[in-house]
């Protein structure tokens, strides 16, 4: 056989869970393929290939919720590349997010309507093979080409994300994406003025609805669209006297609806599941008031 000449490493297992229930099993199965399996192909491959590409995932960057084992595997892959720059070798980790029509995603509509609803940016196949081929050219190969050790995809610019609405752009509230979040965004403070009149919003409808009735209806709308709009679903394929759980609601949904009730309304609950919406709504509605009505005091 020839000398290899490079290699690409594209083994992954998506295995989700809260932090909390996640077992050490579940940790090995997702963190083990990316970590002890990159760093067998780096201590095992000839150390004078034209490269060596991680398949890795910006799930690393973002922290995505639900998914410690596979963040941390990927993050090593991207520490694994730039390690190995380090030593002269030509390596490059790429973050991909949401590779549209290929892979894990094309296979699973559910992993892609939660990752489009997550607000992940998805690139086409093409697009994601030409940055492939970029990231096996040696440096100097081609002038005026610099490919660094990673190569981040999928996470929007500040203007992108506003445009695509996702449910809970939670990364875009740590220091690491302060700067990204301005590009194409709008003219300062309009997107943050926008987000705080549409919870101002929410609590003004609150306060202002002439009955109890009326102020829980107002947040069971907005807790539907909600929902909805996480999961891929319209707000007309909910019955506000079932509960949230039987629509599928798992406990990375709930963690995110606590924030987003937290966010919205100010109320912090401990639970969403197990009580109808329109019940849920209630309790919401009346916690807001009962605020005011202290700070009135
Ligand atoms: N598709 C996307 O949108 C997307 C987004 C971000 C990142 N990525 C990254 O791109 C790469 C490829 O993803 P994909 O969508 O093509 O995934 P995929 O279709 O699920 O393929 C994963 C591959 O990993 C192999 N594998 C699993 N456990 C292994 C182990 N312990 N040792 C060796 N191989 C193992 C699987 O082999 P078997 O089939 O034999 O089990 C399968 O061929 C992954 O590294 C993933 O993190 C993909």
């Amino acid at each position: 056989m020839p000398p290899i000449r490079g290699a690409i490493q594209c083994a992954a297992v998506v295995d989700d869970a809260v932090f909390p229930s996640m077992t050490y099993e579940r940790w090995r199965k997702a963190f083990e393929p990316k970590a002890l399996g990159s760093n067998n192909l780096h201590e095992q491959l000839p150390h004078d290939m034209d490269f060596l590409i991680f398949l890795s995932s910006s799930s690393g960057i973002i922290g995505n919720r639900g998914q410690a084992n596979y963040s941390a595997g990927n993050c090593f892959q991207d520490a694994l590349a730039r390690h190995r720059t380090e030593l002269g070798m030509h390596s490059v980790s790429i973050d991909f997010g949401l590779v549209l029509g290929a892979g894990m995603v094309a296979e699973n509509e559910v992993l892609l309507d939660t990752m489009k609803s997550s607000g992940f940016i998805g690139i086409r196949i093409q697009d994601a093979l030409s940055i492939l081929d970029r990231a096996m050219a040696r440096p100097g190969m081609e002038p005026n080409m610099h490919v660094p050790a990673q190569i981040v995809t999928a996470v929007g610019t500040g203007g992108l994300t506003i445009q695509n609405q996702p449910s809970d752009p939670f990364w875009t509230r740590t220091a690491l994406f302060r700067y990204l979040n301005q590009v194409d965004a709008p003219p300062h403070g309009l997107h943050s003025k926008t987000h705080q009149a549409a919870s101002q919003d929410l609590q003004s409808a609150i306060c202002m609805a002439a009955t109890i009735e009326e102020a829980s209806q107002a947040v069971c709308k907005a807790l539907i669209a909600t929902v909805a709009r996480r999961k891929g679903m319209v707000p007309g394929d909910f019955d506000q006297h079932q509960s949230l759980g039987s629509y599928g609601i798992d406990s990375l949904d709930s963690i995110f609806l606590l924030g987003w009730i937290s966010r919205e309304t100010g109320v912090t609950l401990q639970t969403v599941e197990g009580v109808a919406i329109a019940e849920l709504s209630q309790t919401i509605a009346r916690r807001v008031l009962q605020a005011v009505e202290e700070d009135r005091q």
